[in-house]
């Protein structure tokens, strides 16, 4: 199977990334590679929105300001102008290939508004956007014939041969065969990582394998201990309760009844319809204030831990109806209520990952020939936090960028050696059989290594971090990667084998907890989404950098990159 171009990921990013690259060149010949049909890929449960400038009252520069400051400085200011311009386009395109964007009354495209930004501008499709965008992704790329898929694979490995990236081996989850797929260029659009975790909004499939397996060949992830708690999913499950909740209008109340963010310095409660304050603040400020809450005792104790209720009840059914339709039915189906008449129990849960895998602004890699985009990768969009709505515009822009800069760079390539591919490609066979498909005796169960990872990440890498707790949740992820190697896989069947496609998971897990864990203790500061109670403030002196961990034989290493400032000096980040 040889392509030109070989996307690993089939969600909002891949398929951009793929319409783009088919636009460039008829001739070109792209592969879309994915563990899922691409209609099951995360991007499907995106809720509340995608920002992007097309309102009369707001600017480019609004939208360049906002993220800058949500990021706590933290992001490239080159990427964030370059987004901001590009963004509008491609939501109007998006229109074009099908995504139904509410509408106001009189015509003009609805913008609600959304956590850290000064104005309306997330466009929505009420409260499914992510599977009409999706949808609209899907269907389009459906129409160009040199786009081929291979659904249900599941990418084990980036082949590089002389520094070159020249394929990927798939493993059929139909056939249980491992199989080349190769290509002279290959964009990684897999998603985030969030199973880390143990309470997240991320789909079970978010495993971070195209982040472990760029890592694994040698490319950097970037900002890897900035992990974005989203402060409204459904205890036990994890489910998101969508930030348009409280666009719309939804407070956030603790056990004595009492709308407590006014106690943060985001108060005070207005009566005006948009708070741009309180509930609509940035998403690490409203997670730490839940932990704070917790903290004084005034969270409610259930089932799943602490939670405080988010009370929609004085929005009103004909708003909840006609905005936040999925939010009425996740909660009755999943909590049994039904929040027109009961607050929702909620919880910050793992959301988003702010780091991945470095890249420039195209999309580019260190690795000569690999490409990434969306929440794999990292081109420094988002900082230290990323403000919701940002995420589903950006798969778009840099999909895209990803897509023509791959498209032009393999114009002046050789295809790949046939005889390379075939060694790397039985290395690769040879790890696989004997870690995985044909590997005898071993006696540490897969789920208690995962539940053990989860358990230390959420306690030295969660919302509060310190020194001890973190070294600790390292020794233990070390300990982990040693049982690791010792892991029973009892069933050898070749059709979905769904234990192989855990211990292949599990693996790309512990590399994405590690790098997070050591990009953390190395972080000796507080920003964004990484609060560290031992160094409480933000540190510009030393910490203005993006972190880098590489692997190496004894854990990851971390070095530091510059950020990139063009407008805004960093400042004291006040809402
Ligand atoms: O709350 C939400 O709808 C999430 C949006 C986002 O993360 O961008």
């Amino acid at each position: 199977m040889t392509h030109d171009i070989v996307i690993v990921g089939g969600g909002g990013a891949g398929l951009r990334a793929a319409i783009a690259a088919a636009e460039e060149s008829s001739n070109l010949s792209i592969a879309i590679v994915s563990k899922v049909y691409p209609m099951r890929s995360h991007t499907v449960s995106a809720e509340g929105g995608a920002a992007g400038v097309l309102r009369e009252d707001d600017t480019l520069e609004f939208h360049a300001k906002d993220t800058i400051f949500g990021a706590d400085f933290l992001a490239d200011q080159d990427v964030v102008e370059t987004f901001v311009k590009e963004a509008p386009g491609e939501l109007v395109q998006l229109e074009h290939w099908g995504c139904p964007w509410s509408r106001d009354p009189d015509g003009k495209l609805s913008a609600r508004p959304f956590g850290g930004m000064s104005v309306n501008r997330t466009l929505y499709a009420a409260d499914k956007t992510g599977f009409h965008m999706l949808h609209a992704l899907f269907q389009t790329s459906l129409k160009y014939e040199n786009i081929v898929r291979y659904d249900e694979c599941f990418v084990t490995s980036l082949l590089v041969d002389d520094g070159r990236v020249i394929g990927v081996t798939s493993l059929n989850l139909y056939t249980g065969k491992v199989e080349v797929v190769a290509g002279k260029a290959v964009i990684m659009c897999t998603g985030g990582g969030g199973r880390v975790f143990p309470f997240t909004t991320n789909a079970s499939i978010k495993t971070g394998d195209g982040m472990a397996a760029a890592y694994r060949a040698g490319a950097a992830l970037k900002d890897m201990e900035f992990v974005q708690y989203h402060p409204t999913g459904l205890p036990g499950t994890g489910i998101l309760i969508t930030e348009a909740s409280r666009g719309e209008g939804g407070w956030l109340v603790n056990k004595h009844g009492h709308r407590y963010l006014e106690d943060y310095g985001l108060g005070p409660p207005s009566d005006t319809p948009v708070n741009r304050k309180m509930e609509l603040g940035p998403r690490d400020i409203l997670s730490r204030c839940h932990m704070q809450e917790h903290m004084k005792g005034n969270t409610f104790e259930g089932e799943y831990g602490h939670y405080v209720h988010l009370d929609l009840r004085h929005v009103g059914r004909e708003v909840i109806d006609g905005k936040l339709p999925f939010v009425r039915e996740l909660v009755r189906n999943y909590v049994g209520i039904d929040p027109v008449y009961e607050p929702i129990p909620v919880r910050p849960v793992v959301h988003y990952m702010m780091g991945g895998i470095h890249t420039d602004i195209t999309g580019k890699t260190t690795l000569n020939g690999l490409y990434a985009a969306g929440e794999t990768a990292c081109v420094s969009m988002n900082g230290a936090n990323r403000l919701g709505s940002n995420s589903l515009t950006e798969l778009l822009v840099f999909g895209a960028r990803s897509g023509r800069a791959a498209a032009q760079f393999v114009a002046g390539q050789q295809a790949p050696s046939a005889s390379a591919l075939e060694a790397l490609a039985k290395d690769e066979q040879r790890r696989l059989d004997s870690n995985f498909m044909k590997k005898e005796g071993g006696t540490e169960e897969i789920a208690q290594i995962r539940e053990e990872m989860q358990a230390a990440m959420e306690e030295g890498a969660g919302i509060y971090r310190d020194e001890t707790r973190m070294k600790a949740t390292c020794d233990k992820l070390s300990e982990l990667r040693g049982r690791f190697a010792n892991i029973k896989i009892v069933d050898k069947s070749e059709v979905f084998n769904t234990g192989i496609t855990s211990a292949l998971e599990l693996d790309s897990l512990l590399h994405v907890a590690e790098t997070v864990a050591h990009g953390a203790l190395s972080r000796k500061e507080s920003r964004g989404s990484h609060t560290r109670t031992d160094f409480p403030d933000r540190d510009d002196v030393n910490y203005l950098q993006h972190s880098m961990c590489y692997q190496t034989p004894d854990g990851p290493r971390v070095e530091y990159l510059p950020v990139t400032i063009t407008r805004w000096q960093p400042e004291e980040r006040k809402y």
